[in-house]
């Protein structure tokens, strides 16, 4: 499967939605409802509030199904100035970092800024969420551990590594905290359960080995290395 981005033009901003990574949050719908309508065809027009605001709008995305590139000169997006995990209860990780996301091969998926992460093990479009969570009620059953805090991190690049049928492997300085900004971890290198049956969670305790867990299969992406981002 590849990601399917489309571009919705306007004068002075344009708006790329990846399909694929939309998991219906709302956040675009509520920033802006004059820009993002699901009821409405097309249902994004970049021109219908100031080009500052849809911008705006746009990085709040937590999934990177929506980016931007203006038109007027004003600033693009810009990476984070650190990076951070955030655990959402009973529901996937959002990255927001300046992030490369390799398969356990090294292969290349994508670099972004943004993205949402499938922690139940359930995806069908691993490693992105495709709000199997919700569908399956997944649950993290204890509240989330906390572990080292270290302090004066770099600034530099996070890389996700997809370990075979395992967890991911945070590798660079990060943070990671509850949405409400809690911190769990900071540090440089750390393992995030993918299989959704950690006892330690957000933490990998090793309970994928125990219980035998497959990735069914990997979304397959055609962003090249090089490019500046993933649309
Ligand atoms: S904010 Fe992003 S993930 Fe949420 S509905 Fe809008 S496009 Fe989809
Ligand atoms: S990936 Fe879930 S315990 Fe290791």
């Amino acid at each position: 499967m590849k990601e399917k981005t489309i571009k919705y033009p306007g004068k002075t901003i344009d708006v790329y939605f990846t399909v694929d990574r939309c998991t219906h949050v709302a956040e675009c719908v509520r920033g802006a409802p004059e820009v993002f309508d699901p009821a409405r065809h097309p249902w994004i027009m970049a021109d219908a509030a100031e080009p500052d605001t849809v911008a705006e709008v746009v990085l709040r995305c937590p999934t990177g199904a929506l980016h931007f590139k203006r038109k007027d000169g004003k600033p693009e997006e810009t990476v984070p100035n650190k990076n951070r995990a955030i655990i959402c209860r009973d529901g996937p990780i959002y990255i927001q970092a300046d992030f490369e996301i390799q398969n356990f091969d090294e292969t290349f998926i994508l670099k972004d800024t943004r993205i949402a992460l499938c922690r139940c093990g359930k995806s069908e479009i691993m490693p992105l969420c495709d709000d199997s969570h919700s569908r399956t009620s997944f649950s993290d059953r204890t509240p989330l551990l906390k572990r080292k805090i270290q302090n004066n991190l770099n600034r530099e690049k996070l890389i996700i590594t997809l370990k075979k049928d395992g967890p991911f492997d945070l590798q660079g300085p990060v943070e990671i905290t509850n949405p409400e900004g809690e911190l769990f971890f900071k540090g440089n290198r750390i393992l995030l359960c993918r299989c959704g049956r950690s006892q330690n969670m957000p933490f990998c305790d090793g309970s994928h080995v125990k219980t035998g867990f497959k990735i069914k299969k990997t979304i397959q992406l055609i962003h090249k290395k090089n490019d500046k981002t993933t649309y």
